[in-house]
């Protein structure tokens, strides 16, 4: 298996003022990487590469918001014209709103669309010509597990993540022949501000892990690229029967599925009206 050093490397994070993001960002500049730093939190952004400049590493603050195209080409951009290359892309911005279908705001809707799937693809786009000319490249995007299993009150975040999955299978066909590797990540429960609820909860490990568990995986995967990632490993329980026993673990999630919007709908209005999804 082909390894690349991360030393060097021009590497484009989204979503990198807070969570994964910002903990991949602080990994890659500590292992030598020059980072891009795009999310519209323009003072967290700042803040980071404070951070990660007071540390020796080397940030450039990119003010994005994925949803728009014009903005996404400015980012791939201003970034070649500072570095003149990008050699990985995270595509990690993303955010979830727990809702019954049928209840939920339509600018919430468009808005999960517009950032999880359409921002993927409008950085995606961007970015291609740059990698095609230097004939190399990794496109790394984070999905979810929720990508895997459409879960009660997560249909539309679910419908985003799935849509990951064939959208990374048709460009990492698309793009083999030019050097260009693609990788999906799918996360399971990460303690972030995206899952509010476990912001005070011990990550075990197991079932629920801190961001910077996710950004050593991701340093692993610019290293040593893979296809696709599921993290932790144990969600390969879910992952696993849902591509082998659709019928039955759809049937399962049915039978839970009332104690689940339960619980799920009762955190939501504990912290905001809004519960983040998986
Ligand atoms: N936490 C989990 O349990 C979990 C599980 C599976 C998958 N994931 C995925 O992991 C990724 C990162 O989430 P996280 O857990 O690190 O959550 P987080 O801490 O809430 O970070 C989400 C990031 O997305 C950015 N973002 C949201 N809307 C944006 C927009 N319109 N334009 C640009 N950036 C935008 C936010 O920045 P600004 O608000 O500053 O723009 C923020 O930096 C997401 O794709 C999420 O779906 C998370």
């Amino acid at each position: 298996m082909a390894t690349y050093d991360i030393a060097g490397k021009v590497v484009v994070i989204t979503g990198a003022s807070s969570g994964i993001g910002a903990a991949t960002a602080r990994l890659l500049a500590r292992r030598g990487a020059r980072v891009a730093l795009a999310a519209r939190r323009a003072a967290r952004l700042e803040a980071l590469a404070a951070e990660i400049e007071r540390a020796g590493g080397q940030a450039l603050v990119v003010p994005t918001d994925v949803r728009d195209e014009a903005a996404c080409r400015a980012l791939i951009e201003r970034v070649v014209e500072h570095w003149g290359r990008v050699d990985v892309l995270i595509n990690n911005a993303g955010l979830g709103y727990a809702k019954l279908i049928g209840k939920m705001d339509p600018e919430k809707v468009r808005e999960q669309v517009d950032v999880n799937l359409l921002g993927v693809i409008w950085c995606t786009n961007a970015v291609v010509p740059v990698m095609r000319r230097q004939g190399n490249g990794h496109i790394i995007t984070i999905g979810s597990v929720a990508g895997h299993i459409g879960l009660p009150t997560s249909s539309i975040y679910s419908a985003t993540k799935f849509a990951l999955e064939g959208f990374s299978q048709a460009i990492s066909a698309e793009l083999a022949r030019e050097g260009i590797f693609v990788s999906l990540v799918c996360p399971g429960f990460v303690v972030t501000e995206f899952n509010e609820r476990l912001k005070h909860s011990r990550a075990d490990g197991f079932l629920v892990v801190h961001a910077d568990y996710i950004a050593r995986k991701l340093a692993r995967l610019i290293e040593q690229p893979r296809r696709k990632l599921i993290i932790p490993w144990t969600y390969h329980v879910i992952t696993g029967p849902m591509r082998l026993f659709p019928g039955l673990v759809s049937w399962v999630v049915r039978r839970i599925a009332p104690l689940w919007i339960q619980r799920r709908l009762a955190r939501g209005k504990a912290a905001s009206g809004e519960a983040g999804s998986q």
